[in-house]
């Protein structure tokens, strides 16, 4: 019997010092094994042995995993492997496996993780928007001058010009060059959206829908409790909503040929709440197309830490929805 007692302890020491939080309850949801890594996890004090013994409840109580360990109990029988719970303010993937005697949990810690890769999402994200507010400069210093002289050489000719057949041409051309360069500097606004940074998020939004309106013949409801002098949302977070918004418009014009769009964007609380929906005829049916739309705009939510979902609608028609956190003022 001392060999098994030894080897017992042996285990017990090595689970204690594991860096992998480690629970383990019986059949009727007494713990009978809790390591200190698990204890820092749920946030309880006092010595393990006060807890070994008494129901699983006390330690998993107020968090998710309460229901899943009374799933557990109830149903008997669970194998489980949960990605990236939030427990308290820290993300967790969560190994459950039944055994002889009960059922044993290996928790680990995949916060620095996520933390690393959304870090490296909103480089790129960042990248993404140098890129294009050196892009935006570009025609807008650059080539839009550029234009502006042509315009200018042309409306000189013009002038000198007696040739009515001449005159005819020239001014075609030079109508021509008046219309480049407006789309010229539409482009360059929308890669920069300027008005964001100057004038506030709901201020961005109904600029753009009023462009949106005008160049795609349709009715885009917006409705929002932000004003525009708001500080708890972060420029980078004005601008990937922004951004996502656009996208999602885009989406709802060129797959559901959408002729109205809701925009709703409400502060919460400590969460940004931003749903774009449309109301075609195209419902889950419809098999998904293979772009980057939805997943660039999964990135962005992502990069500040929110919730995206996006699908059809039972009733006809897209949703777009992002939960952020943001600070309370
Ligand atoms: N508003 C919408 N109405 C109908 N279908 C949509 C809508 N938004 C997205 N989809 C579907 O989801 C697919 C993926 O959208 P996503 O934006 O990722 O790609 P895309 O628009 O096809 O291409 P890209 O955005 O890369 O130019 C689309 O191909 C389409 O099938
Ligand atoms: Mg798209």
């Amino acid at each position: 019997m001392k060999g098994r007692t030894e080897s017992l302890e042996f285990l017990y020491n090595l689970i204690s010092v594991f860096p992998q939080g480690i629970i383990s309850f019986d059949i009727e949801g007494s713990v009978t094994l809790l390591n200190q890594a698990a204890k820092n996890i749920f946030k309880i004090e006092g010595p393990i042995h006060d807890y070994i013994e008494q129901p699983i409840q006390n330690i998993v109580i107020a968090t998710k995993l309460e229901s899943i360990v009374n799933a557990i109990l109830f149903e008997k029988r669970i194998n489980k492997e949960i990605k990236e719970l939030k427990i308290y303010d820290e993300y967790f993937n969560i190994v459950i496996r039944k055994i002889t005697s009960g059922t044993m949990v290996f928790i680990n810690n995949v916060t620095a993780l996520i933390q690393k890769k959304n870090d490296a999402l909103q480089s790129i994200i960042e990248g993404q928007e140098i890129e294009r507010k050196r892009l935006a400069k570009e025609i807008h210093d650059g080539i839009g001058p550029d234009i502006s002289t042509i315009k200018l050489g042309v409306e000189g000719l013009l002038m000198k010009t007696t040739d009515e057949k001449e005159k005819a041409k020239l001014q075609n051309i030079s109508a021509q060059v008046s219309e480049i360069s407006n789309n010229l500097r539409q482009i360059s606004h929308s890669l920069m959206p300027s008005s964001l940074l100057d004038h506030g998020l709901a201020s961005a939004i109904e600029n753009l829908i009023q462009k949106l309106e005008i160049s795609n013949q349709l009715q885009i409801q917006f409705s929002t409790n932000i004003d525009n002098g708001n500080t708890s949302i972060e420029t980078n977070t004005s601008l990937n909503v922004y951004r996502v918004i656009q996208e999602a418009v885009q989406n709802s014009l060129k797959h559901g040929q959408a002729k109205l769009i809701d925009i709703g964007l409400h502060k919460k609380e400590d969460q940004l709440q931003l749903i774009v929906e449309d109301f075609s005829s195209l419902t889950q049916e419809e098999k998904l197309g293979e772009g980057i739309g939805l997943l660039n705009m999964k990135s962005r939510i992502q990069s500040v830490n929110g919730q995206f979902k996006a699908g059809f609608k039972e009733s006809g028609g897209f949703k777009v929805a992002a939960l952020i956190p943001i600070h309370n003022d």
